[in-house]
C-alpha cells in the first residue's frame, strides 16, 4: 500500500488563514443580521490600476490574432519584463542587479515556498518569530524540524528569533549558525521594519558564516521613511549572501492576477562554488512554465510612469486607512506597532487576553475580523495584527466599534 510524505502530517491541521476564514464563515451564518467586517489576511480591495488594465486589454487582443498569439511564456520570465525591473526596481536605486538575476514568477508566497528546495536537505534555518507561516511550513514539508514542542508550537531544528516590542521587533544575531535566514521587513506581522544600517548587520554576518538571507521584501511600497532599505542589494556584499522576495500584490493589487519575482545574484554560491542561480533556473525550468504573457505585460506596465504614480496612489490609500487604525487604537488606549512603513498595525491585546481569545472578542462584540498574533508563533501571543487593505468605508466602521468597544 502507498504512503503518503509523512512530513505533511506534520503539519497543522489547517493553514492559518484557512482557520481563519472557517471560523468568520461559521459566525457569519449563525449571525447573518451582522455585518462582518473582515481586517485578517492581507488582501486588496482596491480595483486595478488603469494602466493594468489597458495593458490586459491589449495584450488580450494580441492574443488572438494569429500573427500576435504568445504561446508557453520563457520561463524564467519576459525579457520585457526583467528588463523593467532591473531598471526601475534596482538599478534605479543604485543596486547592480541584471535581467538575467531576476525570476519572474506567479507568487512570492509560491516562491518564498519553493526556495528552500535548492539547499541541502539537514540545512539549519532561522525565522523571525512571529513569521510569515509559510517559510516554516514550507520547511517543515522538507523534512527540517527535529522534535516539535506542542506548548511553544515550534520545531526543536528552527532557530526562531523573537521579535517583540522589548527589542523593537528586530531580530537579534542568532547564537547558533543556521544556514537559511528567512527576514522579512517591512514585516509581516508586526509591521515594523529595520534601517539599512540594522540590515547591513545582517548581511555582514551572512557573508562572515557562510549563510543566505532569504529577504522579504513584499511590502517595500508601504515605506515612508528615509533610511528604510528597499531592497537587501542596498546593502554592501548583499550579492553574495541574499535571495530577494518581490511580488506584484501589495504594491499593484495583483493578488488575484498573480504576480511575482525572485532575485538570485550571480555572485551567490555555495561552499563548492555552485551558483544558486543556475540552479534555481534549472528548478523553473522544470517545474514552471511561466507567468502569463497578458500578466506579464500587465506588470511592466506598472513601471510606466502613469502607472508609478496610479500605484503611489493605491499605496496611498491604504497608508490613509493604516493611520487611522493607528490612530484611532492610540486614542482607544491600545499599545500599537506597524503601520507607518506598512500596511500592518499590529496590537497588544488588553488585558492580558491571549491573541484568540481578541478575536473572538472582537468578531463576538464588534464584528471585526483580525488575525492572532500567536498564528503567527510563540512571540505573536498576546498579539493582533489588522490590516489597512480594507475599503476605507470598512476601516473607519471597523474602527470606530472597537473604540466604542
Ligand atoms: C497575509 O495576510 O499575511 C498575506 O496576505 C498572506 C500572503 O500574502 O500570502
Amino acid at each position: 500500500m502507498f504512503r503518503v510524505n509523512e512530513n505533511y502530517l506534520k503539519l497543522p491541521g489547517s493553514y492559518l488563514f484557512s482557520t481563519i476564514g472557517k471560523k468568520v464563515s461559521a459566525y457569519a451564518a449563525a449571525h447573518p443580521e451582522e455585518t462582518v467586517i473582515r481586517l485578517g489576511i492581507g488582501d486588496v480591495t482596491q480595483p486595478l490600476p488603469p494602466v493594468v488594465i489597458e495593458a490586459l486589454h491589449k495584450a488580450v487582443d494580441e492574443m488572438g490574432n494569429a500573427s500576435t498569439f504568445h504561446g508557453y511564456a520563457p520561463d524564467l520570465g519576459y525579457e520585457f519584463l526583467r528588463k523593467a525591473i532591473s531598471e526601475n526596481d534596482f538599478q534605479a536605486r543604485g543596486c547592480q542587479i541584471t535581467p538575467d538575476e531576476i525570476f519572474v514568477s506567479d507568487g512570492a508566497k509560491s516562491d518564498s515556498a519553493n526556495i528552500q528546495e535548492i539547499f541541502a536537505a539537514d540545512s539549519r534555518i532561522a525565522v523571525c518569530d512571529p513569521v510569515y507561516p509559510v517559510y516554516v511550513d514550507s520547511n517543515v514539508m522538507a523534512g527540517r524540524t527535529g522534535t516539535y514542542d506542542a506548548a511553544t508550537e515550534t520545531w526543536s531544528d528552527v532557530i526562531y528569533m523573537p521579535c517583540t516590542a522589548e527589542n523593537g521587533f528586530v531580530p537579534d544575531l542568532p547564537k547558533e549558525r543556521p544556514d537559511l535566514i528567512y527576514l522579512c521587513f517591512p514585516n509581516n506581522p508586526t509591521g515594523e521594519t529595520l534601517t539599512k544600517v540594522q540590515l547591513q548587520e545582517w548581511v555582514d554576518y551572512a557573508n562572515r558564516e557562510g549563510c543566505v538571507i532569504i529577504f522579504d521584501a513584499a511590502y517595500e511600497a508601504y515605506i515612508s521613511q528615509e533610511d528604510i532599505p528597499h531592497s537587501i542589494y542596498e546593502c554592501k556584499g548583499a550579492e553574495t549572501c541574499a535571495i530577494e522576495l518581490r511580488s506584484f500584490s501589495k504594491n499593484a493589487g495583483f493578488t488575484g492576477l498573480r504576480l511575482a519575482y525572485t532575485v538570485v545574484p550571480k555572485a551567490l554560491k555555495d561552499q563548492n562554488g555552485t551558483s544558486l542561480n543556475a540552479l534555481w533556473a534549472r528548478r523553473h525550468g522544470t517545474k514552471y512554465n511561466g507567468a502569463p504573457y497578458i500578466v506579464q505585460r500587465a506588470g511592466e506596465a506598472v513601471y510606466t510612469p502613469e502607472g508609478q504614480a496610479q500605484v503611489r496612489e493605491m499605496v496611498g490609500k491604504y497608508m490613509k486607512n493604516a493611520s487611522y487604525i493607528l490612530n484611532g487604537l492610540k486614542e482607544a488606549g491600545y499599545e500599537v506597532y506597524g503601520g507607518v512603513n506598512s500596511p500592518y498595525v499590529w496590537l497588544r491585546t488588553p488585558d492580558q487576553m491571549t491573541s484568540w481569545e481578541f478575536f473572538d472578542y472582537l468578531l463576538e462584540n464588534a464584528h471585526v475580523v483580525g488575525t492572532p498574533g500567536s498564528g503567527f508563533g510563540p512571540s505573536g501571543e498576546h498579539y493582533f495584527r489588522l490590516t489597512a487593505f480594507g475599503t476605507w468605508e470598512n476601516t473607519v466602521k471597523a474602527v470606530d466599534r472597537i473604540k466604542a468597544l
